[in-house]
């Protein structure tokens, strides 16, 4: 009786759902959906969530019966919702009565995180929309972490769905350190299967960030050097080219280390190393992360070079404000906005093969990506000319795979030169769309495909690495090394690379 359709991937390009046959999720388009945005007043709700489901409506990419129920402390109407939304709401003159269908379907509550008969009064509105024998239900933790507990139970009590599945999606930060993630955790645990619950690492769900898998594995000349015997070293590298504006709070309590290098640049070292899945399959993914991650020692201080942004005038000559500027930053702030550590794994593949993670605000340029780069060719005949073979991922801006390698210089001399085979996404797949990461995101959910969500043992092996060094800086009060806002970071940074065996251009 269910038209359920099965799906996990879904390109977006040309707007049609690619449906996969072998994931086993389904994108129900049958039942009833509500999405339930809490803290719906907020930065994240607005800047993200409302444009991506509007996006999503637009695409006919949400399930056709879904409601969307904004939920936060401060009174607001749909129609201020709507107002806050309007500059973030990407849309065409001939959209604008698709817009105002969508906004129609959405709905606001103003009620407390920790009011009982708050949440039962969203349950009783909920089910005005349930209608029939299935509905399911989302809800979207679009709040500071400090909240997290009571809404969770008051969801668990007073608001799960009852004729279908109710999944749960949580934001980063999952606590600060091992302990308090625990604490989350454990939490969290208590009221909800690991199957309910979605951690969100958006990094995840990036198109290169994917492609890594697929590259390694659906390829054959990769696997036989993807290890210690050809691989020097591995870079992991976030530059943004922005400072904290605007959320340099959430910042200073948090650093870069905690905001970036523990989830996104880990989770893509996972993927980078880990050993072939016995399958796609979520869990079998996700297990041989883990396995990474066990591998993987505390990182010490002795291998970690942390910075902080001071200002300085941009090209135009307009001076630029540095972290300590910032109204929402104590003058005597240590917090960390650049950071680079090595890690080493240890196991038969990689032992020896430094990983060097590096991530820095108001840097030069907007840019991630991975770097591997190949050992050093053995029985050189050309004079020393000949440079490693580096294959480089770019995440972001501009997605590409390129490898640098040696050819003959073209021409009549015999001599040596290095250029790049260059797969550039925008030119060899010009008229693909490449679909946001909250897209992505959301539509895993709904359908729900866990391969590109932190399992809780990840999250712990992740905090695992990185909490003794939290403690030591914060403990030590290290002080950071001053970089220039929009320059290269601290040049510390480049000597330790150096020093593992990464060569810097
Ligand atoms: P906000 O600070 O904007 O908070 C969201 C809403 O929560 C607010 O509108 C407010 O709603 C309520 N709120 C704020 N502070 C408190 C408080 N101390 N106690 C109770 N309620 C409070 O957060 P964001 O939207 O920026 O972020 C939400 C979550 O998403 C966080 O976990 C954040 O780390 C994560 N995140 C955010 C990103 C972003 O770009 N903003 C990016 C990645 C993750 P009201 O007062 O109406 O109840
Ligand atoms: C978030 C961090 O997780 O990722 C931000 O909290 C950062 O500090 C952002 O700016 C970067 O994401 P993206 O997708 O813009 O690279």
């Amino acid at each position: 009786s269910c038209n359920a359709v099965k799906t996990t991937k879904h390109a977006v390009a040309s707007n049609k759902l690619c449906v996969r046959e072998d994931d086993g999720t389904f994108f129900d388009k049958e039942h009833p959906h509500i999405f339930i945005i809490l803290g719906a007043s907020g930065d994240l709700a607005m800047k993200k969530l409302y444009p991506t489901l509007w996006w999503l409506y637009r695409d006919k990419l949400l399930p056709p019966k879904t409601q969307i129920y904004g939920y936060a402390r401060s009174k607001l109407t749909v129609n201020e919702l709507k107002q806050k939304c309007q500059n973030y709401i990407k849309v065409l003159p001939k959209e604008t009565s698709l817009l105002e269908d969508f906004w129609k379907l959405n709905h606001y509550i103003s009620g407390q995180y920790d009011s009982r008969s708050d949440f039962e009064k969203l349950d009783q509105e909920l089910k005005l929309h349930e209608i029939g024998t299935v509905a399911n239900r989302l809800f979207y933790f679009a709040l500071p972490p400090t909240v997290y507990e009571p809404v969770a139970y008051n969801i668990k009590h007073y608001c799960m769905g009852k004729k279908g599945w109710t999944r749960v999606v949580v934001e980063k930060p999952f606590g600060k350190d091992s302990e308090s993630s625990k604490k989350l955790t454990d939490h969290l645990a208590s009221l909800f299967t690991e199957k309910e619950l979605y951690r969100i690492d958006h990094y995840l769900v990036k198109e290169m960030v994917q492609n890594i898998l697929t590259m390694r594995f659906a390829n054959r000349i990769f696997n036989p050097i993807w290890n210690r015997d050809s691989i020097a070293s591995v870079l992991i590298s976030f530059k943004e080219s922005i400072g904290v504006e605007g959320r340099g709070g959430y910042f200073n309590e948090y650093g870069i280390i905690r905001d970036i290098m523990q989830n996104h640049l880990l989770q893509i070292l996972t993927l980078v190393a880990m050993e072939k899945p016995i399958s796609q399959q979520p869990d079998d993914v996700r297990d041989e992360k883990v396995k990474i991650l066990r591998a993987i020692k505390p990182i010490t201080i002795d291998k970690t070079v942390l910075g902080q942004y001071v200002g300085n005038p941009n090209a135009q000559g307009e001076s630029v404000l540095g972290y300590l500027d910032d109204p929402m930053v104590p003058k005597d702030s240590t917090t960390p906005t650049f950071a680079e550590t090595v890690l080493h794994i240890n196991n038969e593949r990689w032992d020896g093969v430094p990983f060097i993670l590096r991530a820095g605000k108001a840097l030069n340029v907007r840019e991630t990506e991975v770097r591997v780069q190949f050992k050093d060719v053995p029985g050189d005949i050309f004079g020393g000319k000949a440079k490693r073979n580096e294959l480089v991922i770019r995440v972001q801006p501009g997605e590409a795979v390129y490898v640098k390698l040696m050819v003959k210089s073209p021409g009549v001399a015999f001599d040596i030169e290095e250029t790049e085979l260059d797969l550039t996404y925008s030119r060899r797949y010009a008229n693909v769309k490449l679909p946001d990461a909250y897209e992505l995101v959301i539509r895993d959910v709904i359908c729900g495909a866990q391969m590109n969500f932190v399992r809780s043992d990840e999250l712990e092996e992740a905090w695992r690495i990185f909490t003794p060094l939290l403690h030591h800086i914060e403990r030590e009060k290290v002080v950071p090394i001053n970089y220039q806002y929009g320059g290269r970071g601290p040049k510390e940074a480049d000597e330790l690379a150096q020093k593992y065996d990464f060569l810097c251009n």
